[in-house]
């Protein structure tokens, strides 16, 4: 089959690309290198395409998913405090770029478009765990994009019978996290902190939890959602169903670190969600999702990821 991964050369987007070679399939990256790297696709450079272009243009678009199958969407701007500070920014990128491959997709008759949508469309919800049934009411411009897009892509269902599947993603960590931005994720920025022995930052009082969810994880649903049959129209979480809060991961990272390291506590950020955790009752039945990789082994896995990546720097530097 072929795919046209937007985003593919960032975090999950790479993780993506990686297995989908592996199984045989051929595969375009559209990406504009904006977080993504061209080194997160090093292992299968020759064996893919790669268009360097923004999906904030049509018609790069258009040559990127001539001929696709599928096409599984995670080009975004991704961080929550970004859109506080920039929310046209996040919009433009989000939203006009989503309706863009959206209508690229109607146009070249894909069999199906595969959303990155996101936990942050809940925003605060009254019970946890979370449910795709309750009503989404997110509180930043990015929980509004990401929800936007999942009515997008639904719609396109609706009036022209593109099929569609919206993952909500919850906080998903792992190998190729980009830990260099003051937008990256937590765990990026804590793996980095305890390998460099630097305080590891909490905002807040660390009580906040996540769904923390390993990116094989990620991968095997937006796999399973391309072809899952009657999945299309729908939302699913995906998440392990577990949530632990920042003190906690703190803690299990000086254990597999060997050096526990005290954390700073500065003011919480605006927009952002107390507590996050799955349900993942609907994509286990739809779409036959099950993680298979847990917090602990994914927390250890990726340490060690930040650990070679940085060993094998210092090597070449010296
Ligand atoms: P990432 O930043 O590593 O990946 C996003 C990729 O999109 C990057 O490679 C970037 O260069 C590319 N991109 C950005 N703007 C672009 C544009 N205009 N045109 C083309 N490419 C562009 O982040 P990620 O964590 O891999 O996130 C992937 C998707 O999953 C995003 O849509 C994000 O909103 C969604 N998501 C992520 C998480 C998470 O916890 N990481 C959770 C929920 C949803
Ligand atoms: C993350 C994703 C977002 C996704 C959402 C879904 C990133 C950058 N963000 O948002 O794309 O849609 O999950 O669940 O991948 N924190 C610290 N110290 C730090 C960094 C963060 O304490 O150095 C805190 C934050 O305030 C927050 C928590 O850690 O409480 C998680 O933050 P972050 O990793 O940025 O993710 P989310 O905002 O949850």
């Amino acid at each position: 089959m072929r795919y046209l991964v937007t985003g593919g050369a960032g975090f999950i987007g790479s993780n993506t690309v990686d297995e989908l070679v592996r199984r045989g399939h051929s595969v375009v990256v559209l990406d504009d290198l904006s977080g993504g790297k061209e080194e997160n696709l090093a292992e299968v450079r020759n064996k893919i395409t790669f268009i360097k272009g923004t999906i904030t243009d049509i018609e790069i678009i258009r040559r990127a998913i001539f001929e696709a199958d599928y096409v599984i969407h995670l080009a975004a701007r991704t961080s929550v405090p970004f859109s506080m500070k920039d929310p046209i920014e996040t919009n433009r990128i989000n939203i006009d770029g989503t309706l863009n491959v959206l209508v690229a997709a109607r146009d070249a008759r894909v069999k199906r478009v595969v959303f990155a949508a996101s936990s942050s469309a809940y925003g605060e919800t009254p019970t946890l765990p979370k449910t795709e049934n309750m009503q989404p009411q997110p509180i930043s411009p990015y929980g509004v994009t990401k929800y936007v897009g999942e009515l997008y892509a639904q719609t396109f269902g609706r009036c022209f019978g593109l099929e569609n599947v919206c993952l909500r993603y919850f906080n998903i960590f792992g190998p190729r996290q980009d830990p260099s931005s003051p937008y990256s994720g937590v765990m990026a920025k804590f793996c980095t902190a305890f390998l460099e022995e630097t305080e590891p930052v909490i905002f807040g009082d660390g009580t906040q939890s996540r769904d923390f969810t390993y990116v094989s994880n990620a991968v095997q649903a937006n796999l399973l959602a391309c072809e899952a049959p009657r999945a299309s129209g729908g939302v699913f979480n995906i998440g392990t169903g577990m949530r632990v809060n920042l003190n906690e991961v703190v803690e299990a990272l000086g254990a597999i670190s060997g050096k526990p390291l005290k954390a700073r506590y500065d003011p919480p950020r605006d927009g952002d969600i107390r507590d996050s955790q799955a349900d993942i009752t609907h994509a286990r039945a739809v779409l036959g999702y099950e993680p298979t990789v847990g917090l602990e082994e994914g927390l250890q896995r990726t340490f060690d990821w930040y650990r070679a990546t940085q060993a094998a720097k210092t090597e070449a530097k010296s």
